[in-house]
Order: structure tokens, then C-alpha cells, then sequence
């Protein structure tokens, strides 16, 4: 089962990510389909996504690598996961203006990702309008079979059914329709404002920030103003979401006790969270560190995996040129 996801460099990734979608696809390549074959993972940088929110060009291109090295280091493995940046293999662009001239107006207009962003005041640009398209041709053009992603991407996954639909009834058939495979993780990570973790909002915990900084961010988690002696909801405190991704569920059950009874007070649990965020990553953080040192290393990976996933494009690519009459 051919399994593909992209992660745009929008900023550094935070354990939002991670839980809500890296873990899943690491998870992933390794894992074996239902009919007993190996899953084949394709993983990607969406930096012509990114490009939708008008980054910094310095920004781009330190994020770009920035993920590679947060994949790698976390346990990509680049023999069985073919993992490249985007904008290397160019022909989904191609792809994107073919699908695009098949593509519905209204089809766009529905989509909810295009319009909460106006909604949040983004000024858009045409990019951010066929960003879905773009996401089609992504996952068409690799005949992706199971494309896993968070909720708020399943739109995006019906669009491009839509699209290969359409493009099938018009010109034949030529590409495979993908199924959604939501990631039902753990509910939406909260960041340290209470709103959803995100690149946007700056309320983050990259995964892999300095550990000083891990815990005065920690440290600054928004809580309510519940006095230590009293007893607490812990279904209600932001403290305790993110302690729900990296306690044992033994010493989970303590705290939540604990936070029932009263006598606790926020920056006891803080000062533990800070320690288990800290110990969860702290195996992975040597080899990015080693990765940093060795940057030719990381543009090679990708350049090889960018090979191999032309090869693939390519051939889709050329079926449907021929398909629609450009050859
Ligand atoms: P961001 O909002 O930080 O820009 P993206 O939109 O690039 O994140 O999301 C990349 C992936 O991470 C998606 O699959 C998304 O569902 C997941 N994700 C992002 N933020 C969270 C969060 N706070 N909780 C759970 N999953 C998240
Ligand atoms: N839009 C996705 C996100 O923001 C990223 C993405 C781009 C993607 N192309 C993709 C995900 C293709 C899955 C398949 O999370």
C-alpha cells in the first residue's frame, strides 16, 4: 500500500506535530498493509505550499532543512520511505495546471481551509485559493493509495477524489482515488496559550528547542486561577493534555488524582511535564545535533529521494499529458 502525507515548513515543528501527525507516519513505514505487503511510505516537504503564506526567503529555506533534520533524526528511514522536499521534483506543478483546467470554481470556493483563513484577515493570493489543487496533483501523481493526515486536512483528501473523479470520467482512466486515513491521534494538541498549538499562533514547544527554553515555556502554560489547596478538573487544564502525551499511564492516574483532591498546585505538575517532554525526546536530540553538523549530508538524503520520487512522477505525469492531448 502505497501511504504518502506532506508537512509544509510553514516554521519549526512542536510536539503538536508530532503527536497530531509525525508519529503516525514514522509509525507507518513500518507498518504492514492488510493484504500482508509492505507499506511503501512517501513523505514530503511541502515547501510550495508554504509558499502560500508568503514566508521570508531565509525562512523557507532554514525550515525546509529544519524539518528534514526533525524526520530524520526522529527515525525517517530512508531505505524503506522515500522522502524529498516538493519543490524538487517540479512536475507536480504541471500536474497542478492540468487538474486545475478540470476543476470547478464552486469546488474551490467550499473548501473551509481557504475561507477560515480569509476569515483570520490573510490578504489571499491565487496560490492559497488552488492550494487544494496543488494538493491533488501531490497526491495523484504518486498513485497514492492511503493518504494519512490530520482532520482538518480530510476536505483537502475529498477535493482530490473529486478531481481524479472528474479527471477519470473526462479522459479515462488514469489515476488511482486515495482514501483518507485520519489520524484520530490524541485531541488537538493545546499550545501554551490554550488555543491549538500551532506555527501560527507562536505558542509553541518545538520539539527540539533547548531544554532551557522547553521549560520556561513549561512554565508558562495558561492555567486558571484555582488556589493550590482546591481541587481541580484536569479534563479542563492545558497542563494536563500535554501531560497526557508523555506520562505512563500509572503515574497519569496519580496526577489526575491528585489534581481531584487539591493540595496540588499548577507548578508542581508544570516542573514535571517539563522533565517528561524533555526525557521523551532526548534520544533523538544527539542525532539531530549530529545532523546540523552535517547539513550535505541532509540536502543529499533529499536529493536522492527526490530521484526516486520523479521516477515515479514522471511516468504518471506523462499519462496524463497524453490523457488530456499535449502529446
Ligand atoms: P501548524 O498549525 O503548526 O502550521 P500544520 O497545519 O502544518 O501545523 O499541520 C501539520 C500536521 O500536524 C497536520 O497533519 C496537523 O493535523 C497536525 N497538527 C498541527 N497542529 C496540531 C495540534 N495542535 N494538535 C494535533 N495535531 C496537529
Ligand atoms: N496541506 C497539508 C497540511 O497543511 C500538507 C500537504 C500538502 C499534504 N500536500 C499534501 C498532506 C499531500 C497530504 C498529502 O498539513
Amino acid at each position: 500500500m502505497r501511504v504518502l502525507s506532506g508537512i509544509q515548513p510553514s516554521g519549526r515543528l512542536h510536539i503538536g506535530n508530532f503527536f497530531g501527525a509525525m508519529r503516525q507516519h514514522l509509525q507507518l513505514q513500518h507498518a504492514v498493509s492488510l493484504t500482508g505487503a509492505q507499506n511503501e511510505g512517501f513523505y514530503f516537504i511541502a515547501d510550495y505550499h508554504a509558499m502560500t503564506s508568503g514566508p521570508k526567503p531565509d525562512d523557507l529555506r532554514q525550515n525546509k532543512l529544519a524539518v528534514a533534520m526533525d524526520y530524520l533524526a526522529l527515525g525517517l528511514d530512508t531505505d524503506k520511505t522515500v522522502f524529498w522536499c516538493q519543490s524538487d521534483v517540479p512536475q507536480v506543478t504541471e500536474l497542478a495546471w492540468i487538474l486545475s483546467c478540470i476543476t470547478p470554481m464552486g469546488l474551490l470556493q467550499r473548501c473551509v481551509s481557504f475561507k477560515e483563513k480569509v476569515a483570520q484577515g490573510i490578504l489571499p493570493n491565487h496560490g492559497l485559493f488552488a492550494y487544494p489543487v496543488l494538493q491533488a496533483a501531490d497526491i495523484l501523481i504518486f498513485d497514492s493509495e492511503l493518504v494519512p493526515v490530520g482532520a482538518d486536512q480530510k476536505q483537502h483528501i475529498e477535493v482530490t477524489r473529486d478531481i481524479a473523479g472528474y479527471f477519470n470520467n473526462t479522459y479515462g482512466e488514469t489515476f488511482v482515488l486515495p482514501k483518507d486515513y485520519i489520524i484520530e491521534s490524541v485531541a488537538v494538541v493545546p499550545g501554551i496559550d490554550g488555543r491549538k498549538m500551532s506555527k501560527s499562533y507562536d505558542n509553541t514547544i518545538e520539539i527540539f528547542e533547548p531544554e532551557s527554553s522547553v521549560k520556561k515555556k513549561v512554565m508558562k502554560i495558561v492555567t486558571d486561577s484555582t488556589p493550590v489547596e482546591s481541587p481541580k478538573d484536569p479534563e479542563k487544564c492545558n497542563v494536563f493534555a500535554l501531560l497526557k502525551l508523555v506520562a505512563l499511564p500509572d503515574e497519569l492516574a496519580e496526577w489526575e488524582k491528585k489534581y481531584r483532591q487539591g493540595g496540588t498546585g499548577y507548578g508542581e505538575v508544570k516542573k514535571r511535564l517539563a522533565e517528561l517532554l524533555i526525557e521523551y525526546f532526548k534520544p533523538y536530540r544527539q542525532k539531530r545535533a549530529g545532523l546540523e553538523k552535517n547539513i550535505d549530508y541532509v540536502r543529499e538524503v533529499l536529493k536522492k529521494g527526490a530521484e526516486r520520487a520523479a521516477a515515479v512522477a514522471d511516468k504518471t505525469l506523462k499519462k496524463a499529458r497524453i490523457a488530456v492531448g499535449l502529446e
